[in-house]
């Protein structure tokens, strides 16, 4: 049964068929387009064109079939086009004509986007709860590791003194904004097409509205002919996405260095590590650097659709087709890796012997820097002055913790012997006490902080939306 064969003389070539068949992956919307076939039964029958008996008989077979699916009882069969056709020549099967009422005033066109929205709706919840998991990750070990203290890098040269804590948070607000932009995404996703039909809108008077908020969804898409072409949140989708594996990536090259035997700041837990064949000694950080891997090939699901929508013109075209696959994938990409990264960092151990050794006193020459600040030096000749016993002490071969007083004040009279203290890695990080800075106080603030953002995301999906509470 094909939904639009009468004005076709010859058969379908096979080939051509298969390829032009979505059945293969948008089964996967069977769920939306049954609900959502059964609201817009429920539609029909307010503005009279099915009988209450009728919508009552479509809408009990549409719940037989969800039923079918969630059991995988439901039999895909050769001429199934796409999930649209399957669900309604199933129908066919269960009721005979009546079924052929229900494509009454819509098209494939404003029912796929809908059903597509729709579960993209489901899944932007989905992650953001996957998200949210990451996030705790972050907020126990900065709690746990309080107090660690490790190399600070810029251009990947030793630059600071820092708290753990401090970096794993550093890792936490990239998913919040992650998860704001979903939350975001969620509203302007939550468009109904429904009702727009082909192109026009539907000539049957259906009340768009009360479908909306039947379905989920905030309001009606107020433009037919956008509606039906409209794939800016599968893009956006795609975007965010491929942001949250930049996040990872970053993340999960800052573990891949920091396990190398040349850092040798983190351990790997065994259960997240993998072995060499060839070399017996090898534990290798194979799941952080797939995550690093895949954040390219989510980078691609973006472009590549793109690319797709950029030459089309309005309305639907079948290229539109395309939009599904790389959100799909990205979905389970992402719900893949973001618990599994979790875990890792969650089991990694850390060697704070090792990082603090790491530390060498020039990191701090900053500190000497606002030293001579704070006894009424211009920052620019502080830094410079600075600048000259970092060379003093190359050209000695020593450390300046190993310079004397002495030789400090041939540069500037007003080093005393309390300049070594800051030299201190410790007392580093604790005088670096700004709002978002490294001090243990700031640090602990942060995680207070970090606790009341995580939980400020909320859906409040019964029925209508999400909402920020
Ligand atoms: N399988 C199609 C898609 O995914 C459904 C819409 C088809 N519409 C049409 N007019 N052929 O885009």
């Amino acid at each position: 049964m094909k939904l639009w064969g009468g004005r076709f003389t010859e058969q379908p070539n096979i080939k051509a068929w298969e390829f032009n068949a979505s059945i293969g992956f948008d089964q996967r919307l069977a769920k939306q387009d049954i609900r959502a076939s059964i609201a817009w039964a429920k539609a029909l029958a307010r503005a009279n064109v099915l009988t209450d008996i009728e919508q009552q008989n479509i809408c009990n077979s549409l719940t037989q079939i969800e039923e079918e699916f969630e059991k995988a009882t439901f039999q895909i069969i050769a001429s199934d086009e796409d999930i649209h056709t399957a669900v309604e020549r199933r129908l066919f099967e269960l009721i005979g004509s009546d079924a052929g009422k229900l494509h009454t005033g819509r098209s494939r066109n404003d029912q796929v986007s809908t059903d597509f929205r729709m579960w993209l709706m489901e899944q932007i919840q989905q992650i953001d709860q996957a998200l949210e998991g990451v996030q705790k990750v972050m907020i126990t070990r900065a709690e746990k590791d309080i107090g660690i203290i490790m190399p600070g890098y810029t251009h990947l040269q030793r630059a600071m003194p820092i708290l753990i804590s401090h970096w794993w948070l550093s890792h936490f607000w990239p998913l919040q904004r992650d998860r704001q932009r979903l939350f975001q995404l969620y509203q302007r996703t939550a468009y109904l097409p429904l009702g727009s039909a082909a192109l026009a809108g539907t000539t049957i008077p259906v009340d768009r509205r009360m479908l909306s908020a039947e379905l989920g969804f905030q309001q009606p898409a107020p433009n037919s002919i956008d509606a039906v072409s409209d794939r800016d949140f599968a893009v956006e989708f795609l975007f965010c996405s491929a942001l949250i594996g930049i996040h990872m990536s970053k993340l999960s090259e800052a573990v891949i260095l920091y396990t190398s035997r040349e850092f040798n700041f983190f351990k790997l837990g065994d259960a997240f590590t993998t072995g060499s064949s060839l070399m017996p000694q090898k534990k290798n950080p194979d799941l952080f650097e797939l995550v690093r891997g895949k954040s390219g090939t989510l980078l691609g699901y973006l472009t590549g659709l793109m690319a797709t929508l950029k030459g089309l013109p309005s309305t639907y075209d079948k290229d539109l087709q395309e939009d599904k696959v790389p959100v799909f994938n990205a979905v389970d990409t992402l719900l893949a890796l973001l618990p599994l990264v979790g875990d890792a960092v969650d089991g990694l151990k850390l060697k704070p012997e090792v990082m603090l050794a790491a530390i060498d006193p020039s990191m701090m020459a900053t500190n000497l820097a606002d030293y001579l600040v704070g006894k009424g030096i211009p920052f620019r000749q502080a830094h410079h002055l600075i600048g000259e016993v970092v060379l003093m002490a190359n050209n000695r071969g020593v450390g300046l913790t190993e310079l004397r007083t002495k030789d400090y004040q041939k540069i500037s009279e007003l080093f005393e012997s309390d300049l070594y203290a800051l030299l201190d890695p410790k007392i580093s990080v604790e005088r670096h006490n700004v709002f978002g800075g490294t001090s243990t106080q700031a640090v602990e603030h942060q995680i207070k902080h970090a606790k009341e953002e995580i939980i400020s995301i909320t859906y409040n999906n019964q029925e209508t939306k999400g909402e920020k509470s």
